[in-house]
């Protein structure tokens, strides 16, 4: 039997790659998709609609008021959700972990795991060595939050309990921690993190060259979480069952 997936975002740049990929697999099957009331999308091969149907699993890669969505759909059908939305806000994550006590659920900024591998390592480094940070996020002229969430959690792999201000209109600090946001073209994403300290500088660069890098890392993790407990797991969680 084929799994039968629901994508909430099926319509957008994320949304349509995972289309493209479950479509060359004959395991996997669009069940549904979520998109908003004012959607121009139309799909003759599964119904698409601002409603959320009985799937396997839903994928999430929309907007926070469409999470809202295919969150509580989720929560009420013991649906699993694997959810890749940036821009979420506190009351977001607080939901997510209402949500753990029945389904499993997992949230991730970014599903490459290079990406999730980088935030280990600033991690480990600056608990080491004392060093200033600072993070340059770029980004295709279409996105809507800022920074990224990636920027975000990499930041927080610095400083977990720190919290987002503004400076500038692309600038930010989480704690000591500079963000600065490009917005060009149509670039899938890249993350630069530059640590200095007395004795080093260390430069890092991140560039995902397709977006479909991220489509496939969801559905890698969405077969992994399928028939978990309920509870909340992270990416880290998942590249450590990879070894
Ligand atoms: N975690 C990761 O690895 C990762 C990677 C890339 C992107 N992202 C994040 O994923 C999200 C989507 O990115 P994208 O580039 O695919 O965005 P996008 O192209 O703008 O697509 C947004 C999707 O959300 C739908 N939508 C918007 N408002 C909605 C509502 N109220 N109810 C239901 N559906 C609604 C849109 O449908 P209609 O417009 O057709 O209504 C569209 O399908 C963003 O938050 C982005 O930052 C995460």
């Amino acid at each position: 039997m084929k799994l039968k997936i629901g994508i909430a975002g099926i319509s957008g740049r994320i949304g349509q790659r995972i289309v493209e990929i479950i479509n060359s697999n004959d395991n996997l099957e669009v069940s549904c998709g979520l998109v908003s009331a004012y959607s121009k999308y139309k799909n003759d091969d599964f119904p698409v609609s601002n409603k959320c149907q009985k799937s396997d699993v839903w994928i999430d890669f929309s907007t926070p008021d469409a999470f809202e969505i295919v969150l509580k759909h989720c929560i009420e059908s013991k649906t699993p959700l694997v959810s890749g939305t940036t821009g979420l806000s506190k009351k977001h994550f607080k939901e997510i972990e209402n949500a753990a006590q029945t389904i499993p659920v997992l949230w991730a900024s970014n599903f490459a795991i290079s990406v999730n591998l980088i935030q280990n390592l600033l991690s480990k480094y600056t608990q080491l060595r004392d060093s200033d940070v600072t993070i340059t996020e770029t980004h295709h002229i279409h996105k809507t939050d800022k920074p990224s969430g990636t920027a975000i959690s990499l930041a927080r792999s610095i400083k977990p309990h720190g919290i987002l201000k503004s400076v500038k209109e692309d600038e930010f600090l989480l704690e000591d921690v500079k963000i600065k946001s490009i917005r060009d073209k149509e670039i899938a994403g890249i993350h630069q993190i530059e640590l200095e300290n007395k004795s080093e500088i260390i430069k890092i660069s991140h560039s995902a060259k397709t977006p479909k890098i991220f489509a496939q890392g969801a559905l890698n993790v969405t077969k992994w979480l399928l028939n978990k407990e309920h509870g909340i797991y992270t990416m880290n969680e998942y590249i450590d069952s990879l070894s």
